[in-house]
């Protein structure tokens, strides 16, 4: 029986996910999301086109593939529509390579409205969540009271009708609370319109191949096919061992893709991690290597670090080899893919974070929370000075990159297979 492969983000999202399963997909049958939802952006780039994806797998552009939404996700139907619209106007039709899990859980317009109102909530300790219904969502999945695609085939209003009434009593009762505290409640208004639209984007999902999926994937191992399963945001947004609260509300690791997908852990091949040449965050939380300065300004201009769903600024820092070793170790990646190389070409010195001071003490293990107390502990490498976009192959690498790539290699014990050196799918060098 094959084994799947999984891609994920080491990092707090955004690291190049979409661009490299992209790449790799040609080498797959099926490609599959397991976590998350339109919280993602992943943006693919090839022959002078650029799409941004949300909850439809980085695999529909390599042609003759499968791709699926697995059961872990969650899906906003309206947004889904919307993308898988757009697509279709750009030529490329899902309706005969997109499967969907029934097991996967519906974002419904009440979920939004409770995303803001927590958000609302929690005041200046605010997530600062895509906003996009995710933590409600999962909630609702947890708790025990969600909606899921397959329910849309039987019986539906009533279900929805139950979810609805449930959810207005909860905004009901955190409008009240955010008042009596001075604050702003949640508006309701155009609701029913968002619901009209709701609906017909069920009726459009309908339309699409909604299916067991556990037991398709299954079978297509069974059957020697070839499966890549695409992470969304990153290790350090896992709500188990990521920077919590300032987290997303679903398991990001690659045990995600064994629950989100229905593969056995004994079923998981090469894992493949993700990261970028430095570091970036959307949203509130820690970040150890931040930088406020003039250099954390020039990798967010250089590197276009703005959100892809957002457009919201992404703070930037340098590469952090504590939380890097921590994520590896997690996911027991098998190899590692280092992105955005190229931004840092015009720097003459660059960081990286090898170990944190903690009240004085040195550490090189990720800690239980990286809070204010955590001091970056930096090596400083010279930088290549050479522009890598140039490159098309490993012997074009200038040797100060090359070092750069050695010294991550020994220090995160784990092998650099892929270098990425500019957006477009073709802007990526093989390591031998
Ligand atoms: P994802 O969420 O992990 O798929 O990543 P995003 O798409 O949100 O963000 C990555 C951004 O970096 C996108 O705008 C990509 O087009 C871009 N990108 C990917 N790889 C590279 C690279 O090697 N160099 C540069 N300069 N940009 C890249
Ligand atoms: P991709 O797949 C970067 C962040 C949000 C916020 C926190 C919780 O493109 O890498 P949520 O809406 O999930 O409840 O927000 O997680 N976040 C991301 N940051 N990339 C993402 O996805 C993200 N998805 C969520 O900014 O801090
Ligand atoms: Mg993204």
């Amino acid at each position: 029986m094959r084994k799947a492969d999984i891609l994920l983000g080491l990092q707090w999202g955004d690291e190049g996910k979409g661009k490299m399963v992209d790449f790799l997909t040609p080498k797959y049958d099926i490609i599959a999301r397991f976590q998350g939802g339109p919280n993602a952006g992943h943006t693919l780039e090839f022959e002078g086109q650029k799409y941004v994806l949300r909850s439809i797998p980085s695999g529909i552009f390599q042609g003759g593939k499968i791709n699926l939404i697995g059961n872990g996700v969650v899906l906003d139907p309206v947004l889904f529509r919307k993308e898988a619209e757009e697509l279709a106007q750009s030529g490329h039709q899902l309706h005969d390579c997109l499967y969907i899990s029934k097991k996967a859980h519906l974002i419904l317009p009440t979920h939004r409205l409770l995303d803001q109102a927590n958000e609302a909530a929690k005041g200046k300790a605010k997530i600062g969540t895509t906003g996009k219904g995710i933590g409600p969502t999962y909630t609702d999945k947890i708790s025990r009271n969600g909606l899921r695609v397959g329910d849309i085939l039987d019986r539906f209003e009533e279900k929805y009708a139950l979810a609805h009434q449930r959810h207005m009593e909860m905004i009901y009762s955190l409008n009240e609370a955010a008042v009596a505290k001075g604050g702003t409640p949640v508006s309701l208004d155009g609701l029913e319109s968002l619901e009209q639209e709701w609906m017909q984007a069920i009726d459009y999902l309908r339309q699409f191949h909604l299916i067991d999926s556990e037991h398709f994937v299954n079978k297509a191992l069974a059957q020697d096919q070839t499966i890549l399963c695409e992470g969304a945001q990153g290790s350090l947004l896992d709500v188990d061992f990521g920077s919590y609260p300032f987290v997303t509300s679903s398991n990001t690791i690659c045990a995600g893709a064994c629950t989100g997908l229905g593969i056995a852990p004994s079923r998981i091949g090469e894992v493949y991690g993700i990261f970028k040449a430095y570091c970036t965050r959307v949203g509130s939380g820690p970040f150890p290597t931040e930088l406020f300065d003039e250099t954390g300004k020039k990798i967010r201009d250089i590197g276009h670090e703005y959100g892809a769903v957002t457009g919201r600024e992404r703070r930037c820092g340098w590469i952090d080899l504590v939380a890097l070793r921590y994520t590896i170790m997690l996911n027991g990646v098998t190899q590692l893919l280092m992105m955005k190389s190229d931004v840092l070409d015009t720097f003459p010195v660059i960081k990286a974070c090898t170990a944190y001071r903690i009240n004085g003490e040195l550490t090189r293990d990720f800690p239980f929370s990286i809070d204010e107390n955590v001091e970056p502990v930096y090596e400083e490498l010279p930088g290549w000075q050479t522009d890598l976009t140039h490159c098309t192959k490993q012997e074009e690498l200038p040797q100060a990159f090359i070092n750069y790539v050695n010294f991550l290699e020994r220090e995160l014990n784990t092998p650099i297979k892929i270098i990425s050196v500019g957006p477009d799918r073709e802007a990526t060098i093989w390591r031998e």
